[in-house]
Formats: C-alpha cells, structure tokens, sequence
C-alpha cells in the first residue's frame, strides 16, 4: 500500500508506504514514483556513447552498466561482425586499437593490411575471427594517454555480443524499475555486405526476437551510411538515425561505391535533411554541425542545422560531448592545461542545449543528466 499527498505550493512530499511514513523535499522521489518511466519523454535524451566510456573502457558490459546506473536514457553499442556470423560491440572491426589481441601469439598470423570504407588500415580484423576466439581476448583502453584511469582496467573484460547488451539492459531495467533503451550503429555496412556479412537483417532479427518491434520501442538504428538505413525502413518500424562525419565534403561509403557524389553537406542543407526525414526519425550530426568552432577553438555561433532539421520533422542527436579537455572548446577547458584533465562539459552542453538540440551522445552521462536530473 502506497500514499503520495504532495503539496504543490512548499514542495513537501508525504509518502506513506505500507505504514511508514517518508516526508521529502527532494523533486526526486516525483521523479521515481510519479513519472512515466519512458525514456523518450525524458528530455534531452542523454545516450552514452560506448557506455559510460568517459570512465571505463569502451563497449564493455561494465561500461554500459555504469552509464546505466547513471541515468542515461540509452546505451549506444557499435556493431561489427565475426567470420561466424555474430555481432560483437567495437568501434572498429579492427581489434588492435581496443583488445589486447598483440599479445595473442596464436593469431599473429592474422595480422594484415586491407583497405575498409576507403582507408587502408593494418591490424586484425573481426571478420577472421569466430566468436570463440573473439572471446579469448580482453578490452583495452583506447586513448590510455587521456584516460589513463580507464587504462587500468585493461584486460578485466571480455568483448561482449549485442545479445548479452540486451540482456544486460533487460537485467537492470528490472532493478532500477524504469525503462532503458538501445542505440546501436551498424559499422561498415557495405564492407561486411562484400564479405557476404550483411548485419541489417541479423540487427533487426536480434531487436524483434527480443521484443523490440515497434515505432515506440526503446530502439533506434544508426549509420553512417544511407543505403542500409532505407533499406532497414523496408524491413523493421524501429527508428533510425542517419549520421554525419565531421567532414561536408566526405561521402557515405556506400555512396562511394554507388558514384552518386552524394555528401554530408548534401545531406545537410534544409532540402537535404528533407530527404533525410523519408527514412530516419533522427540526426546524429558531429556537434560542429550545430556549433562550429573559431579559429581560437572556442565556440562559434550556431547555425541553422538544428531549425532546418526540425522543420523537416527530423530530431537532432549530437556527437560526441566528453569531459577531458583535449576535446573541449577553449573556454570550457580547466586551468591545468594537461589534455586529460576534465574541464567544464557542463558548460558546453548548456550552449548546445540552448541552441535546442533534442538529444546527445556523451562518454561522460552523468554529466547530461546531472543538468537535465534523473528520469
Ligand atoms: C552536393 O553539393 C555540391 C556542392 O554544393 C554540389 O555541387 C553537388 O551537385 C551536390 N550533389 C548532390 C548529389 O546533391
């Protein structure tokens, strides 16, 4: 048995909870007891890139479950594929940059040089490995220099497959009694399809046997290229998010090899993002698309990008927002002028807020969410 008398005008809360009786001030216990526990109407949507990879090492099951335990509304798994057919959760599908499989002697034979989505790049790569053997080998950090604490976790956890990310997620939804969505990225769409190892299908199979099928289920999809995500619209009514690099003048992959000549700038003026809102729910531009940087690295003026992409019914999701100052704007970086030194992220975001942005992707959530509160 459970009472909630609220006093609107002083803020107090009673709570009478099977005979004890709990009195508050704090806006928080509304929060918990009263609040949809939809994290869509949580706004803005805080989505932790690679988990909360800020401070453990990225796409690891300790990462995701620390942004989780954070407040973050989704966890953003990137997936690639292994020579069997699974999806595991790396950034790349080379596995040098963030497993420590240099110090497998047993798969130094598998070490080559290819070149994937136009660039060519050395190391050991997901599609020769099954999952078997991916599971043999431990996460690292990726930028150690930076994130000297996330490095000493090297070697504590495995590479995990997006079906145990989901039942990670299904598993602390339960304890934390609210609902918490998934946000991955299809890698390297059109290079795994070459190698006969098309993810889309396996994506969205993986999403519906799971019980994700519908407009509002906690899910999105999203690429960098565009192919795959209008050919995703045909198969699944999940929500997807169509990505933009950095760089106006680069190409999707699949565009590449298509010869279209299509861009991200195409992609981003007010007719672009029209065309965009035929297949994606969302846009997940670099945050320079919405704010560009002077000169001097501090933060210039917004532009149009966030307005253009609203008036094309299209929401706009950022990336990335991290805390060191190596990738802060100049006047949000601390005093100690060391790159890992953590400067103001708050105040970065509160400028990318206010120029309306409606979600971002962050290493550190706990930042967004602590401006925005828990949901
Ligand atoms: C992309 O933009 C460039 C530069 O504005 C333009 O020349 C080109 O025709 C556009 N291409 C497409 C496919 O829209």
């Amino acid at each position: 048995m459970k009472t909630i008398k609220l006093n609107a005008r002083t803020g107090w809360i009673l709570l009478i909870v099977g005979g004890i009786t709990i009195v508050s001030t704090s806006a928080a216990i509304i929060a918990r007891t009263s609040s949809s526990n939809d994290p869509d109407k949580c706004l803005p949507t805080v989505i932790a890139h690679r988990g909360a990879s800020g401070y453990i090492p990225e796409h690891t099951l300790g990462s995701y479950a620390l942004a989780i335990t954070m407040g973050a509304d989704y966890v953003e798994p990137d997936l690639v594929m292994t020579k069997d057919g699974a999806l595991i959760s790396r950034h790349d599908n080379e596995l040098g940059l963030t497993t420590n499989v240099a110090q497998h002697p047993e798969f130094a034979d598998r070490y080559k040089t290819q070149t994937v989505d136009g660039t060519e790049i050395s190391g050991w790569f997901t599609e020769d490995f099954t999952l078997a053997e991916i599971k043999t080998l431990k996460a690292i950090e990726r930028i150690p220099d930076i994130r000297p604490g996330n490095a000493r976790m090297d070697g504590v956890f495995e590479v995990p497959t997006f079906q145990e990310i989901i039942d990670l997620v299904k598993s602390i939804e339960t304890s934390q009694k609210r609902s918490i969505g998934i946000y991955p990225e299809i890698k390297h769409g059109s290079h795994f399809k070459n190698l006969g190892l098309a993810m889309e299908q396996l994506v969205v199979d993986t999403f519906h046997s799971n019980g994700y099928t519908g407009q509002d289920s906690h899910a999105y999809i999203q690429s960098f290229e565009v192919g795959n995500l209008k050919e995703l619209k045909k198969i699944t009514n999940l929500r997807l998010i169509q990505l933009y690099e950095s760089d106006k003048s680069a190409q999707p992959a699949d565009q590449v090899i298509l010869g279209t000549g299509l861009t991200y700038g195409n992609m981003s003026t007010p007719e672009g993002l029209v065309e965009v809102a035929k297949y994606a729910y969302a846009v997940g531009p670099d945050k320079s698309y919405v704010i560009p940087r002077n000169d001097d690295n501090t933060l210039g003026q917004p532009t149009t990008f966030v307005k253009d992409a609203h008036a094309a019914g299209l929401k706009v999701h950022p990336y990335t927002f991290r805390a060191e100052n190596a990738f802060l704007p100049k006047e949000f970086q601390s005093t100690d002028p060391a790159p890992s030194a953590r400067g103001n992220l708050a105040g970065e975001l509160r400028a990318y807020l206010e120029a309306g942005i409606d979600g971002m992707f962050s290493d550190q959530p706990d930042v967004p969410v602590g401006i925005r509160g828990k949901c």
